[in-house]
């Protein structure tokens, strides 16, 4: 089996090669690292109408609440890594949990500020191309990751940080796209196609196509469910069972991990 941690581009996935703070981060080169940030920039004015009752991700608050309130207790830390707008961080707030909301979009993160009255959750700023997140480690007893890690391009990167700042036992909660989904098929075709000069130039000229184009370039990590299980593995996460029910058959696909241990009593 081809090693599970390589990036699509050649990347070795060496960690220790990436470093604290190496020129190469979670994201990968600059370039890509910047056009995550540039497309969430642009999106950030018209995310918060996807969780309208009516909207595409409505679903996504109730899956994780449900995910956070079974497995994690009343007053327990979250971290909501690519927070987006704050909507799953601000309705775990008003669950009860203390959150920590942290994203590589400023204009993504000045809206979820903007939007958290309340001023209860912590919301951090990170570097497009960090490799450490700001977190002292086991400091969360959960972290979520809702469509996220599809857009970095060394996800055992990520994932090991994820597993340094978990709690022993602390569970993280991610959704991927699931590549053997239809309309992933219509996706890498809709992709193949973008790659014909005159379907890019078609893009120049209408930006909802290039927005769309773009999404199809950088969201390139369509991975099948055993290789995420194998770089969580790696990164030192289990896979365990997920005990949210999944809203009939979806696009994306929602993992558990946990970090192993026992978790330390309270005193
Ligand atoms: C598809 S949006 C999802 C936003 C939010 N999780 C939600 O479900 O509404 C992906 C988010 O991940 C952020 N992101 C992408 N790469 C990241 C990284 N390496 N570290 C932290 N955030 C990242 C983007 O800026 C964007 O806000």
């Amino acid at each position: 089996m081809a090693d599970p941690a390589a990036g699509p581009a050649g990347d070795g996935g060496s960690v220790a090669a990436a470093g604290p703070v190496g020129p190469v981060g979670a994201a990968g080169d600059a370039g890509l690292a910047d056009q995550v940030r540039l497309l969430f920039d642009a999106k950030a004015a018209t995310w918060p109408a996807k969780y309208a009752p009516e909207g595409s991700l409505t679903g996504r608050l109730a899956q994780f609440a449900e995910g956070l309130a079974d497995q994690v207790a009343a007053g327990g830390r979250v971290l909501d890594l690519g927070c987006g707008t704050g909507n799953l961080a601000r309705a775990a707030d008003a669950a009860g949990l203390r959150v920590t909301a942290c994203d590589i979009s400023p204009e993504m993160l000045r809206r979820a500020t903007a939007g958290d009255r309340g001023g209860a959750v912590d919301w951090v700023s990170l570097e497009p191309r960090w490799a450490r997140l700001p977190f002292e480690s086991a400091a969360f007893d959960a972290v979520v990751a809702a469509s996220v890690l599809e857009y970095v391009e060394r996800p055992i990167v990520v994932l090991r940080e994820c597993a340094r700042v978990l709690r022993p036992a602390g569970i993280m909660l991610c959704t991927v796209p699931d590549p053997t989904h239809p309309v992933r098929w219509l996706e890498w075709l809709a992709d193949a196609a973008a790659r014909a000069p005159s379907v890019a130039a078609a893009g120049r000229r209408w930006p909802r196509l290039d927005s769309y184009l773009t999404y199809l370039q950088i969201s390139r990590q369509r991975r099948r469910g055993g290789w995420w299980c194998a770089v969580a593995a790696q990164a030192g996460l289990l896979t365990v069972p997920n005990r949210v029910a999944t809203a009939g058959y979806s696009p994306l696909r929602m993992f558990t991990f946990q970090r192993p241990g026992v978790p330390e009593r309270s005193s």
